[in-house]
């Protein structure tokens, strides 16, 4: 076998390792098994998403790893195991385990969320950057969702993996989350192998709507087409599902879908009500996500429509536009 291969050897054992864990050991039962119960997940999902344990212990992984014949030096390469001066020991301990599969679905990474919230312990700790995992190019939940995308022309993009895995279980399957890092190029570039349509369901908080931002620009420059549902505050799509129900859920998503140029105007106008300078700084603001638009008919579309919105002249946005444009080039 080459490095790259051994790689995958490796984080297979360690998925099937982690998943042994949690349906067979007693802690593994005891604890992960009812953390995701209590979550609402169902056998047939925490099958699906091959979930997982990590027990209690320094170095439970290590020793199975090595007993099975992987050399430490491999598994530290797989971002498995952690190498200090003195002491050698495992990434993930006491925790649940999200795998994160390639498009292929086989394991490449692993995130592993703490059971009790902790302001002392990170909530979530993820692989790091490996020869087989780069998280820029990745998508949560991309090997069950891709098919679902591609026959229902629409990816739900949303932060978390417990957001992929409850939608999924709720039956919105045409879903993949970012996972921690804000959206990138490449992300947006693998969804539009299986379609053209994105929709944003980011959390219902500040940050939440800060990122959802940052992604329809970079949706809009990767020529595809962005709608967003907002939350209320304080909910994600995982919250607010379970608080919905699946019929009323799946309502809410087609009711709530809006046009990225009617979701910034509205965010926008809101909080710049009766003030023109600020009003002038939002239309600036969404030409210039219209002008990122690499279609020129969709552009011209959009500069209507955000003139109807806007109440402004058409004629006017589109100066502004071609300024954008030309300054661009
Ligand atoms: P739950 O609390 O389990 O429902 O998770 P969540 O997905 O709702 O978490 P949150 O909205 O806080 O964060 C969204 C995503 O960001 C998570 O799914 C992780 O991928 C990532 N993330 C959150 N907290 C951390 C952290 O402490 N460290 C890292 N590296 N990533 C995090
Ligand atoms: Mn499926
Ligand atoms: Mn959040
Ligand atoms: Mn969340
Ligand atoms: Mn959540």
């Amino acid at each position: 076998y080459n490095e790259r291969e051994s790689l995958f050897i490796i984080l297979n054992f360690a998925a099937q390792y982690f998943k042994g864990l949690l349906h067979e050991h007693e802690e593994g039962k005891s604890i992960g098994l009812s953390y995701f119960k209590e979550r609402g997940f169902s056998n047939n999902t925490i099958e699906e998403f091959d979930l997982g344990y990590s027990l209690n212990e320094w170095d439970g992984f290590l020793k199975a790893a090595k007993k099975a014949g992987h050399s430490e030096e491999l598994l530290e390469k797989a971002g498995l195991i952690i190498k200090k001066e003195d002491k050698t020991y495992d990434r993930f301990r006491n925790r649940v385990i999200f795998p994160i599969h390639s498009v292929a679905g086989k394991p490449i990474a692993f995130g592993a969320r703490i059971l009790i919230n902790d302001k002392k312990q990170p909530k979530y700790i993820n692989s790091p950057e490996t020869e087989v995992y780069h998280k820029s190019d990745v998508l949560y939940g991309i090997a069950q969702a891709k098919q679902h995308i591609r026959t229902l022309e629409n990816c739900y993009l949303v932060e978390g993996y417990t957001d992929v895995i409850s939608l999924h279980q709720s039956g919105v399957k045409n879903v993949v989350a970012s996972s921690g890092t804000s959206l990138t190029t490449n992300q947006i570039r693998l969804i539009s192998r299986y379609s053209e349509n994105i929709t944003v369901l980011f959390d219902g908080d500040a940050a939440g709507i800060k990122a959802s931002l940052r992604g329809i620009d970079l949706i809009l420059e990767g020529g595809l087409n962005v709608k967003v549902v907002l939350f209320p505050d304080g909910e994600d799509p995982d919250s607010y599902s379970r608080k919905m129900g699946d019929e009323e859920f799946s309502s809410y998503l087609k009711n709530n879908a809006t046009d990225f140029i009617r979701f910034k105007s509205d965010l926008l106008l809101e909080e710049t009500k009766k003030d023109p300078i600020k009003k002038a700084e939002t239309i600036q603001d969404i030409v210039r996500s219209i002008a990122k638009i690499p279609n020129p008919v969709k552009r011209a579309i959009y500069i209507k429509e955000c003139s109807n919105i806007l109440e402004i002249d058409e004629a006017l946005l589109i100066t502004e536009q071609n300024k954008i444009l030309l300054r661009e080039k």
